[in-house]
């Protein structure tokens, strides 16, 4: 059988025996820019884009990947075409890209390093089971206990992989209700992000969704409001709070994975009339037509 493979730093080498070593700062630092972009269909969505975030990501890391965004798309594409005859035709997959600073040098100066930037590409089914049943029922959006954080430590725009933070914050809301999906708020108690995604609310017909100053600048939220300004739906990118999502007429998280995932409880509180609601559906349904794939259908095919 044909084993995906894996491209670590010039190389091609089957998954199983993809390795980095103890010493890579992506271990002892948690030291990586990451991107995670989808195929619809089989075509990935977005790539130059994610690629491009990517290497804004590096500029400010300070990490050079030893080649340009052109090879880089070109040897991601190449890796994608390696592994498509992995997926079924209704299948989907991720493609991930991991850079490392590379090995460390232990010592003062944390940037110094004995090799060049360890460069990981890879791809993995797109599995969307545990979503599946939201796009119907809508999920339960709860607040964490911990805050993120704040962007002027570490910069809510910078992809990266140092994702303690986001961890626990899931894992408590978890412990609220095991299918319950975070809101991270911020230091300020301002809406941040979900761990994976960002967040929009309707309200009064108009499109709300935090600004970057405490999120990241997803790739499915500029697809949401996009295809809302296509549609003529009115958008802010503004300062929302918890009494704003409680208040809201629909609720929904975009994430690469799932597109759009509506939520249809906050914090115990039915959000409007506690089913998803009209622009919600709207969106996704107009999703759906650009990338010529039912994303509903796709995820609930998995269940
Ligand atoms: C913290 C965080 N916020 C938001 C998102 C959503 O970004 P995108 O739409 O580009 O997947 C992600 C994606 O992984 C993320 O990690």
């Amino acid at each position: 059988m044909f084993e995906r493979q894996v491209y670590i730093s010039g190389t091609m080498v089957p998954e199983s025996q993809a390795r980095i070593s103890i010493f890579d700062s992506a271990v002892m630092l948690g030291d990586t820019a990451t991107e995670s972009t989808r195929t619809f269909g089989h075509h990935p969505f977005k790539l130059a884009e994610h690629i491009d975030r990517l290497y804004k990501s590096l500029k400010v890391m300070r990490i050079d990947p030893g080649m340009d965004a052109t090879e880089m798309l070109r040897t991601t594409q190449n890796v994608l075409q390696a592994n498509l005859q992995c997926y079924a035709p209704d299948q989907d997959c991720w493609i991930v890209h991991n850079i490392s600073r590379g090995l460390s040098v232990p010592g003062s100066d944390p940037t110094l390093t004995s090799s060049g930037a360890t460069v990981m590409i890879f791809t993995q089914y797109m599995c969307l089971r545990n979503w599946a049943q939201f796009y119907t029922d809508g999920c339960h959006a709860v607040t964490s206990m911990s805050r993120a954080v704040p962007t002027q430590s570490l910069d809510a725009r910078i992809k990266n992989r140092s994702r303690l933070a986001y961890t626990l914050a899931e894992s408590e809301v978890k412990l609220v209700d095991p299918l319950a999906q975070g809101v991270i708020l911020d230091i300020h108690g301002n809406v941040s992000e979900n761990k994976g995604g960002n967040i929009f609310v309707v309200s009064g017909g108009v499109l709300k969704t935090p600004t970057t100053a405490n999120c990241l600048a997803g790739m499915s939220r500029s697809t949401a409001l996009k295809l809302a300004d296509g549609m003529g739906i009115p958008a802010v990118e503004t300062i929302l709070q918890p009494y704003d999502l409680a208040t809201a007429d629909e609720l929904f998280f975009t994430s690469t994975p799932y597109c759009i995932m509506p939520a249809t409880r906050f914090n115990g509180l039915p959000i409007g009339d506690g089913t998803v609601g009209p622009v919600t559906i709207r969106l996704l349904n107009a999703w759906s037509k650009m990338v010529g794939l039912d994303i509903v259908k796709q995820a609930q095919d998995q269940l």
